[in-house]
């Protein structure tokens, strides 16, 4: 998969190749990252990028020429889908993820102060994207943010050992707590059931700590499960069962 990163900060873009998981996903050519500075294709003789805004007002915006010739030079409105990182955009969650890394080639333009010439959105954004409802200084954060979920789900990206199988979000509930050795540390004793070998026991107990977790934490996911058509009815109902021995613990 590509990640094309328009940015006045390419190397803040570069960090991220330099590390972990994805440094060997890169390795092994499954991740490709082209960070592109845009104010390379500015034609202002300073490759100034921004200007103030029109009609007045506090900040000021990065105007269309650059991005739009960086865009046109790199072939990057012809087969890649573009994102525009912004506060205005829609929220990123995991179901969002999952639809993104269905995409061959991302590209992720990053803006600064204001933002963007509202033209460059309408010519080339097919999507904006927010990673929550605060703003940052600008759209690398975010970017990075967003090729890190969604090039963990590429096949191979990650190890068996790291797999994504159960994990949080993944069927709407929060991931059940987890232990490893020593079996005890200063007095604190892992549960018993984990020590059992009792691999049906082990995933009920899960499956319990997985819906106490999400009731505790963020019971408006509860909500998201009961209502998804994909789950089935049994696997309701346990957790229907879990919450009643709560309500009356
Ligand atoms: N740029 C500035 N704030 C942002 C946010 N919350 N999400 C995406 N891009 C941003």
């Amino acid at each position: 998969m590509i990640f094309n990163v328009l940015t006045l900060f390419p190397e803040f873009i570069d960090g991220i190749k330099e590390h972990s998981i994805i440094k060997r996903a890169i390795e092994k050519g499954i991740v490709t990252i082209n960070s592109i500075n845009y104010r390379d294709y500015s034609s202002n003789k300073h490759k100034k990028v921004d200007d103030y805004p029109y009609g007045g007002g506090a900040g000021m915006l990065i105007g269309p020429q650059p991005i739009d010739t960086c865009i046109r030079e790199n072939d990057l409105d012809k087969d890649s889908f573009i994102i525009y990182m912004s506060p205005k955009g829609k929220t990123l969650s995991q179901k969002l993820v999952n639809e993104l890394k269905l995409k061959d080639n991302l590209t992720i333009i990053c803006g600064h102060y204001e933002g963007l010439d509202q033209r460059i959105i309408d010519k080339h954004v097919d999507m904006e994207v927010s990673i929550g409802d605060y703003v940052l200084t600008g759209g690398e954060i975010p970017a990075m943010v967003l090729i890190d979920s969604v090039a963990r789900l590429i096949p191979d990206v990650l190890s068996k050992e790291e797999s994504h199988q159960e994990e949080s979000h993944s069927n709407h509930l929060l991931e059940h707590p987890h232990y490893t050795r020593p079996s005890v540390y200063e007095e604190m004793k892992v549960p018993e059931v984990l020590l059992s070998g009792n691999h049906k026991k082990i995933d009920q107990w899960r499956f319990e700590q997985s819906v106490i977790e999400t009731y505790n934490k963020r019971p408006e996911l509860i909500d998201s499960y009961m209502k998804d058509k994909k789950i089935d009815e049994k696997s309701k109902k346990t957790v229907i069962d879990i919450l009643k021995t709560i309500a009356n613990s």
